[in-house]
């Protein structure tokens, strides 16, 4: 949940680490610090609760040259967001300096055991026990001691550590938190992602769980916690720095949601021949497995379990298979019954988050076939997975999911048509049908952007109400709630997601004229049912915003105010319906002054429980 990056190297390590931690921020914000060990050997460390300015303000002027440091981005679980818990920490030396991600479970009685050994720990945070184990250990061999340290920690993380007598050397170190070493030639790199450090590299290597990296200005060494060598491919990373960055719009939220048909038309390439056909050559191995399974178990959270929604309904439409999606922290303690016939899909974003991985690794160790649908190469998820299908949308770095949940929905119906037809259960004029829709897919998206060129003026107008209701019935009703759960992030204001059946079975009480409506009223084969419970809205006084089909002409005397998108498949009408909606929640944010990019109290990716 925090952004970590570290340099060794010839060059000057202050502006490198600030930098990279720049483009970490989306990861937790809430206090940022930085530790150099200068041409002398002397240690300097800054740390200010706030983001990454207040740093910045504080180290301007005063930075030493140093080419050797370590940078964080936090986002607190241990300890008040305030200077003295901010990383880096120290041991009582001063010597050994660790920056941390993720939560050492076994904290308490490691610092209870620390204190009773004479350490003085001065922050209130799990990590600063990782120092001072570091400090016990330390014989003269860094690598050696950050091993033997760790072998006493329980929990998750990803950690970089230094030692002021050994100018050039960083270790870092993985479990079940996201860490990177980049390669340079003279210099090198560690970073929670590679997004901190594709100004400098495109070669990476991503650790692997319990992986030790001893990283050096010329290369890694890579061993297991015990010791024994391991070997890593070097990875080449095709996103440019410039993909990274916000391409000349005023945040990243607008340039994600601008960069949608683009996505879409990454995301689709490989899975829809010119004739039609649909197909995910990297689900090949698994006909056989598609062709047994009995049932289709989904897990994701927030924004990719809405997207998972579309991809149970399609599943189970398309297959006739049961299939159902829940969200992980509920299925990691409350699981679905499993057997080796059961499918799980396992959706996210980062690859990384922890509600979602833990009940992916339990359903694996039932012996369920595992399907993996991330954004993320080299993700904690892809090593739970027989088979990984990338949404290939580029690094999204808004707090707020954009084309991550129009990319997951478009893979999503990929795979059920994969498996659909691996059971025979779809006809070829049915896939050619989905497979005309996906390939228009991208230009619709465009055209979709173009129709709602009015959506901020309406906005605008409406970033006073005191709440909202999103209601959709069948697919557009995962877009609904991820319509409201998009407004909630970034305005702050209240938003509930129903299916629109539901309306009149308790939550049309908070109707009235300070609470609009908002129909996700795509064509669909139940949008005269949804007309109706629009009608029982505006009964009540609610000023009704519709999403609808182009060409429908009879919205206009049902709602206040429409937002058309083009035709498109049933299944894929929620890739559509939600620009506006991400638009609206984008532009309602906006009026109220709101930091979008980086809302109060979120982190983008969420690796604890
Ligand atoms: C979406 O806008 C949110 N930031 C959040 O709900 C997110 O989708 C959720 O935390 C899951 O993340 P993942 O896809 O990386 O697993």
């Amino acid at each position: 949940m925090c952004g970590i990056v570290g340099y060794t190297g010839p060059r000057e390590a202050g502006p490198i680490l600030i930098e990279g931690l720049g483009r970490l921020e989306y990861r937790g914000y809430d206090s940022a610090g930085i530790a150099l060990v200068d041409e002398e050997g002397a240690l300097f460390v800054e740390k200010k609760a706030g983001k990454l300015v207040n740093l910045q303000a504080a180290i301007a002027d005063r930075t030493p040259h140093a080419s050797l440091g370590v940078a964080h981005t936090r986002w607190a679980t241990h300890g008040r967001p305030n200077d003295l818990n901010a990383h880096p920490h120290q041991d009582c030396t001063g010597e050994i300096t660790v920056v941390h991600n993720g939560i050492i479970e076994n904290f308490r009685e490691l610092r209870d055991e620390l204190e009773a050994r004479g350490h003085a720990l001065r922050s209130e945070t799990d990590t600063e026990a990782l120092a001072h184990l570091v400090e016990d250990a330390y014989q003269g061999d860094l690598s050696a001691a950050v091993r033997e340290a760790l072998g006493r920690v329980e929990g998750a993380y990803a950690l970089v550590v230094m030692h002021r007598g050994e100018r050039s050397r960083l270790i870092g170190a993985r479990h079940n938190v996201p860490l990177v070493v980049g390669l340079n030639g003279e210099e090198s790199f560690l970073a929670s992602d590679v997004a901190a450090i594709l100004a400098h590299t495109d070669k990476v290597v991503f650790l692997q769980e319990g992986d030790i990296a001893d990283v050096r200005p010329t290369g890694v060494t890579i061993t297991s916690l015990t010791g024994e060598p391991l070997d890593r491919p070097v990875s080449t990373i095709d996103w440019t720095p410039e993909a990274a960055e916000k391409g000349g719009h005023a945040t990243f939220m607008e340039k994600e949601i601008h960069e949608q048909p683009e996505a879409l038309a990454q995301s689709l390439a490989g899975r829809v021949s010119p004739a039609g056909g649909v197909a995910a050559p990297e689900l090949d191995e698994m006909a056989d497995t598609f062709r047994r399974v009995t049932r289709v178990e989904l897990v994701a959270c927030g924004t990719a379990y809405y997207a998972a929604m579309v991809g149970a309904a399609a599943l189970q439409e398309w297959t006739g298979l049961p299939s159902r999606v829940t969200v992980g922290s509920e299925f990691r303690y409350s699981p679905p019954p499993v057997d080796t016939n059961t499918l799980v899909v396992a959706v996210t974003q980062s690859g990384e988050t922890a509600d979602t991985i833990a009940p992916t690794r339990w359903a694996r160790e039932q012996g369920c076939p595992i399907v993996a649908i991330t954004n993320t190469v080299g993700s904690a998820i892809t090593r739970e997975a027989d088979a990984v299908m990338f949404l290939q949308a580029g690094p999204e770095i808004a707090v707020a999911a954009s084309k991550t949940f129009v990319t997951q929905v478009t893979t999503l119906v990929t795979l059920a048509a994969t498996i659909a037809k691996a059971r025979g259960a779809m006809a070829e004029a049915a896939e050619l049908e989905l497979g005309a829709a996906l390939r228009h897919l991208p230009e619709a998206a465009a055209r979709t952007l173009e129709l709602a060129a009015h959506v901020p003026a309406m906005a605008q107008r409406y970033a006073g109400s005191r709440g909202f209701m999103f209601i959709g019935r069948g697919y557009s009703f995962p877009a609904a709630l991820e319509g409201a759960l998009k407004l909630k992030e970034v305005s702050y204001i209240h938003a509930e997601g129903y299916a629109a059946g539901e309306l009149k079975h308790g939550p049309i009480s908070l109707l009235d004229a300070e609470c609009p409506l908002v129909a996700v009223a795509t064509r669909s084969r139940v949008y005269d049912k949804l007309m109706s419970n629009v009608m029982e809205g505006r009964a009540r006084d609610a000023r009704v915003i519709a999403v609808a089909t182009e060409g429908d002409e009879a919205i206009g005397r049902f709602a206040d105010e429409v937002v058309f998108v083009p035709p498109t498949h049933e299944a894929l009408s929620p890739v559509l319906a939600v620009i506006p909606l991400q638009l609206f929640a984008y532009h309602t944010a906006l009026a109220r002054g709101n930091d979008v990019d980086q809302p109060r109290n979120l982190a983008k990716s969420v690796t604890v429980e």
